[in-house]
């Protein structure tokens, strides 16, 4: 039995299969035809934080599979009370087939995996969100842009960067990233790219300034300066960010027809100009989309592995 807590526990090949995988699955669901590949399943998913399109996708995505999903907000179960975590992962994995969490730290996902039975799929956590780069993945490949792909990542050494990072170092493409002073990735997570890159033939750069990143770039992406669980870090963040937000100036350094992408929901005027956002909105809601196809495919592969 397989979890998806992180891509770092996944090759190249695996990453390539499953979204292969959710290519297939989208081309048919494209023509109204869904395979019940897992009928009469539950997906049990707990939510600490919020979500829109994690909620949305897993749910809407196990529903066409032929199964059904139980939205578990810690707000409304015991664990919002203090049942401990791995009580709750034991409970579910006596009642349901598949689960998902997004929580906060990364270990509180692995600490569910460890006492689980049923496989575990990652919807976030302060570290990764790999559900969110298959998508981005999936995307850059239906947009023709996976060949000599140069990425630049300009934000917040967050879970979306580091998710980045572990993409990048896995598949072999070249991954820049730039953040502000005191808001760099997590020095182990770059640590282990440039590992996996040795293999792959990935080039990780971290770049000084975010003109240096973005320069001839292929695909340019950033996230929220303020994640979820940073509000009262807010105004500080939103000066310490400045000089930050991808603009037509910025977009116009990377290569002509360079695509922008973001994980949503994005703040503009901040991470991002509203003109940059509006005019690359068909890029950013198909990878909103690609969540869909791309987490039935992750479901289906891990109920394979059982
Ligand atoms: N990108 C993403 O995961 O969105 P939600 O927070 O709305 O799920
Ligand atoms: N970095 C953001 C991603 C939201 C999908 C957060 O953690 O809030």
């Amino acid at each position: 039995m397989r979890h998806f807590l992180t891509l770092r526990d996944f090759s190249k090949e695996e990453i390539l299969d499953i979204i292969s995988l959710a290519v297939k699955i989208k081309k048919r669901a494209k023509k109204g035809k869904f395979k019940p590949y897992m009928k009469d399943k539950v997906l049990g998913m707990i939510f600490e934080k919020s979500s829109t399109r994690t909620r949305v996708s897993f749910e809407v995505g196990i529903h066409q599979l032929g199964g059904k999903g139980l939205f578990l907000s810690s707000d409304d179960i015991q664990l919002g009370r203090g049942e401990p975590l791995k009580d709750t992962a034991r409970v579910l994995s006596r009642m349901v087939d598949m689960a998902m969490i997004r929580t906060f730290g990364q270990e509180r996902i692995e600490e569910f995996a460890k006492y689980s039975t049923i496989p575990l799929i990652s919807g976030l956590s302060d570290r990764y969100h790999p559900m969110q780069l298959l998508a981005d993945y999936m995307t850059i490949c239906e947009h023709g842009k996976d060949k000599n792909l140069i990425a630049a990542y300009v934000g917040d050494g967050n879970n979306i960067a580091h998710s980045w990072l572990m993409l990048a170092s896995k598949i072999g493409f070249e991954l820049r990233i730039c953040s502000p002073k005191g808001y760099e990735v997590n020095e182990q997570v770059l640590n282990d790219a440039h590992e996996f890159a040795k293999k792959s033939g990935a080039k990780i750069l971290v770049c000084e300034k975010p003109k240096n990143a973005v320069k001839n770039a292929s695909v340019v992406t950033t996230d929220t300066w303020v994640s979820m669980g940073q509000e009262s870090e807010k105004a500080k963040r939103q000066s310490d960010f400045q000089g930050f937000m991808i603009d037509d100036k910025m977009m116009a350094l990377a290569q002509k027809n360079a695509m922008f992408l973001h994980c949503l929901p994005a703040y503009r005027g901040y991470e991002v100009s509203d003109e940059v956002f509006e005019a690359h909105a068909n890029e950013i809601f198909d990878e909103a989309e690609n969540r869909l196809h791309v987490q039935k495919a992750v479901m289906v592969w891990l109920d394979r592995q059982r």
